[in-house]
């Protein structure tokens, strides 16, 4: 095996097709609007970097804080990789997509397809809906009593979460008795929540998630540790990337040598140009997930009524997942002529980390034949540079983000590169990056549907609202 090399692992951001000299005066950037931007950018860089570790940037001190958790990880990994044939996460939203994200990145892309001998630890699912077909689903291939639930929810009421807790604990008490306990972990916040009673009351394992991290920011909590570790995935590689990025974006307000902050300050001059799409195009099938885990990153960080001043702005910026190569054939017609309104963000990776020829043998068939005796890596990668020129060509805003390799380190690294380049963005806006009233509106409006106490109020208000007209409705 060869040593794992840091330099090697490097990150880089392109961003030369967000210029006007590469895409056009009309659509693309000048260095004098980055530089009209710097008071701005530097505001918002002293302001992250000034809170982090407090409020809610506690995030930003979980790679270099949980020297104690992570050892408590890997002995309960350890514990549930030799005792359990199934690993489930019930959880929504921040407390699902990152452990989604990473399975998929660092994973056989058939995991659970795997004989036990290949995959040499448990099965690994995600249910996060409460679709009642997807729960049927799931317990027709499972067995609960190999099985060990890991209830994920931060605020510990998310109704999703505590449902899917419903559903499960009912079905091991059935199987299991009194011992059902042993076959759920909690991870929730500390203090707050109905999952920590529950906890506490049935002696459920608990991690906690600290106080100052916020679900979409938890990845590099106990949320996203504990199932990669059950997976096998070295964590502690993971926060080391993830911890250098955090480094590398704090040594200089200069954005032209801090990548998370050049990243922001593109995105944020192209939302002030009215570019309010963000597409997040991995080429690659292992970071498909990393793009929905971006979206909910982005959208729900960004996407705000009122600046901190309580002014209306409005503020957001729609993001928008594809895949490459799959949407070249569904998506890129559009980002390639349609409206001027997209910034697109291309992930490509060097080297994959297996390889598959294309076989000689159709010599009669020039058409086809110019593909033989290159691997698919190439063409996918070939096809990924003749789309970012075919983009440019139109004059579309682009960048490139390149990962050497996909491995524990480098995702660790993207993951805190979005995280900071959100953080860096909500702080230009002036907006709190971290809360989502938006959401809470509909969670209370569940509540009060479900006739919740203390919800009455809001049961009048949605009895109050304008009946529907059957005129509308065909
Ligand atoms: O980012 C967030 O805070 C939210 O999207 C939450 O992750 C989501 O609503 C689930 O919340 P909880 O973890 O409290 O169950």
């Amino acid at each position: 095996m060869t040593k794992f090399n840091k330099n090697d692992n490097q990150i880089r951001f392109d961003f030369n097709n967000m210029m006007a000299d590469y895409i056009g005066q009309e659509q693309g950037f000048k260095e004098s609007d980055l530089a009209a931007l710097n008071p701005t950018v530097k505001a918002a860089f002293e302001s992250v970097k000034a809170q982090g570790g407090e409020g809610w940037q506690g995030w930003l001190d979980l790679p270099f804080n949980q020297d104690e958790i992570v050892a408590d990880i890997l002995d309960t990994a350890k514990a549930v990789r030799k005792g359990f044939k199934t690993f489930v996460v019930l959880g929504i939203g921040g407390s699902a997509l990152g452990p989604i994200a990473v399975f998929q990145a660092l994973k056989h892309l058939h995991y659970n397809e795997l004989p036990y001998k290949m995959r040499k630890g448990p099965k690994f699912y995600v249910e996060d809906n409460v679709d009642p077909e997807r729960m049927n689903a799931l317990l027709d291939v499972i067995d609960v009593k190999t099985t060990m639930f890991n209830v994920i929810t931060k605020s510990g009421a998310t109704s999703e979460t505590m449902s899917q807790y419903l559903v499960i604990t009912d079905i091991l008490k059935k199987a299991l008795g009194a011992d059902y306990a042993s076959h759920v972990i909690a991870t929730t916040d500390k203090e707050k929540g109905n999952l920590i009673k529950l906890a506490k009351k049935e002696g459920f394992k608990t991690f906690y998630i600290p106080s100052g991290v916020g679900g979409r920011f938890s990845e590099m909590s106990p949320v996203g540790l504990l199932p990669a570790a059950v997976l096998g995935i070295d964590i502690k590689k993971m926060l080391a990337g993830a911890r250098d990025m955090i480094k590398k974006g704090f040594k200089t307000a200069n954005p032209y040598h801090n990548m998370p902050l050049m990243a922001a300050t593109l995105q944020y001059l192209a939302m002030q140009k009215g570019k309010n799409i963000s597409v997040m195009m991995p080429y690659a099938d292992s970071l498909k997930y990393i793009a929905d885990w971006y979206c909910q990153l982005w959208g729900e960080s960004l996407g705000k009524s009122v600046d901190k001043a309580g002014k209306e702005v409005y503020a957001g910026h729609t993001p928008v997942k594809a895949l490459g190569v799959t949407d070249q054939h569904s998506q890129i017609q559009l980002y390639t002529e349609g409206p001027f309104d997209k910034v697109i963000t291309l992930i490509a990776v060097d080297a994959f980390r297996q390889e598959m020829m294309i076989p000689e043998g159709l010599p009669e068939f020039p058409d086809v034949n110019f593909l033989c005796g290159n691997t698919m890596g190439t063409l996918l990668n070939t096809e990924r540079k003749a789309t970012e020129y075919a983009l440019a060509k139109k004059h579309r805003l682009n960048r490139t983000i390149s990962v050497p390799e996909v491995n524990e380190y480098t995702i660790g690294k993207l993951l805190m590169l979005f995280m900071m380049e959100t953080a860096f963005v909500g702080a230009m806006l002036n907006i709190d990056t971290f809360n989502q009233p938006g959401v809470e509106e509909g969670k209370n409006a569940t509540y009060a549907m479900f006739g919740r106490k203390g919800y009455e109020a809001k049961k009048a208000e949605l009895d109050s609202a304008k009946a529907k007209s059957e005129k509308y409705i065909l």
